[in-house]
């Protein structure tokens, strides 16, 4: 058996070597645990005689007080160092600059979208919407864009297989469900996003549409044609921008124009660019919407909201607005 004065140097040169806490523990084990060397020697006392006992005793308490302290300084020696090595790596740079906030904003077409509704908020006309998955009946059928009419082709339609419902193709499908619900005066507009398999950089598979209806007694295409180039005209804040209605045809109006605005002026004249379609609700759509052809009329317009927003910030590809390029959108801020 080690005498006290042994394992004391023992303990000196074990806890010296430990280089952690953990370490430190197994080391204090192996002196003061149920079997450590200072215990074995501690109840090896019984077998000495009555004369030796208590100064082997005392040596023995001695030892283990000297032991304890060393631990001790031990331990605290190893947390100092471990919190001078965490201050060091965990430091602060107080020269670094400071992380802003970065401030988030409106998307273009959103912004767009608001004021379009802010515009025609201001001529009576309230905001409607309705599902993105329509069914064939409220998208084409109720338009009369009947099944395998030439007219259905006009638009590139997402089918969804096997059922009969569709991406919505525009939002007139709104204007549908609207006037089954409302009676006249009706005066709404659809903002929302419409589906065609289209895609070039004025096309794009998703975008948005502003339709919008007037349905009342005596409502003509002179209202049409007053209401849109007041809309267009504060839109783009030109007084004298110039608008023009050209007659073409959709199945569910009649007369049927297309809205042109003003794209340039030259001494030849004056250059215009499409922007949407419009025209006088075809006495059959109103029916299917529920309303009295014989008494009430109405106008409907249909403009690319995409196309207005590309045509007010100067934009030239319709996809900058969907590839959430921060460096393109954060202009709009
Ligand atoms: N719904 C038509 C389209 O998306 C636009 C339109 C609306 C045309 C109303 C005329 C009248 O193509």
């Amino acid at each position: 058996m080690q005498s006290p004065s042994d394992i004391v140097s023992d303990a000196r040169t074990a806890f010296a070597a430990a280089a952690s806490v953990a370490e430190l523990e197994q080391a204090k084990a192996r002196f003061l645990g149920k079997s450590g060397a200072l215990t074995e020697l501690l109840k090896a006392l019984g077998k000495l005689s009555a004369e030796e006992r208590p100064a082997a005793g005392v040596a023995i308490n001695e030892a283990k007080g000297t032991v304890e302290a060393l631990l001790k300084d031990r331990r605290d020696a190893i947390l100092a160092a471990d919190l001078a090595e965490r201050l060091k790596s965990e430091s602060v740079d107080v020269t670094l600059p400071g992380r802003r906030q970065s401030l988030g904003g409106l998307h273009p077409i959103t912004r767009t979208q608001s004021r379009i509704e802010q515009l025609f908020g201001s001529m009576g006309f309230g905001v409607a919407s309705g599902p993105e998955i329509e069914n064939d009946f409220f998208n084409f059928t109720a338009l009369r864009m009947f099944p395998d009419h030439p007219s259905r082709s006009m638009q590139d339609t997402f089918y969804i297989a096997g059922t009969d419902r569709v991406l919505r193709t525009h939002t007139s499908p709104v204007q549908i469900r609207y006037m089954r619900s409302h009676q006249p005066p009706i005066r709404i507009i659809c903002p929302g996003r419409v589906y065609r398999c289209d895609h070039d950089a004025t096309h794009s598979p998703m975008f948005h549409q502003v339709e919008g209806l007037w349905v009342e007694e005596g409502v003509s295409l002179a209202d049409l044609k007053g209401t849109l180039t007041q809309f267009l005209q504060r839109f783009f804040e030109r007084d004298d921008l110039a608008i023009r209605f050209r007659p073409s045809y959709f199945p569910f109006v009649e007369p049927g124009v297309e809205i042109d605005m003003e794209w340039e002026r030259t001494e030849k004249g004056v250059k215009y660019l499409e922007i949407g379609g419009a025209g006088v609700v075809h006495p059959d759509v109103l029916r299917n919407g529920g309303i009295d052809p014989e008494r009430y009329s109405g106008f409907a317009f249909g403009m690319g909201l995409d196309r207005l927003a590309m045509l007010r910030y100067g934009v030239n590809d319709l996809r900058l607005f969907f590839e959430n390029d921060l460096a393109f959108l954060e202009q709009f801020r």
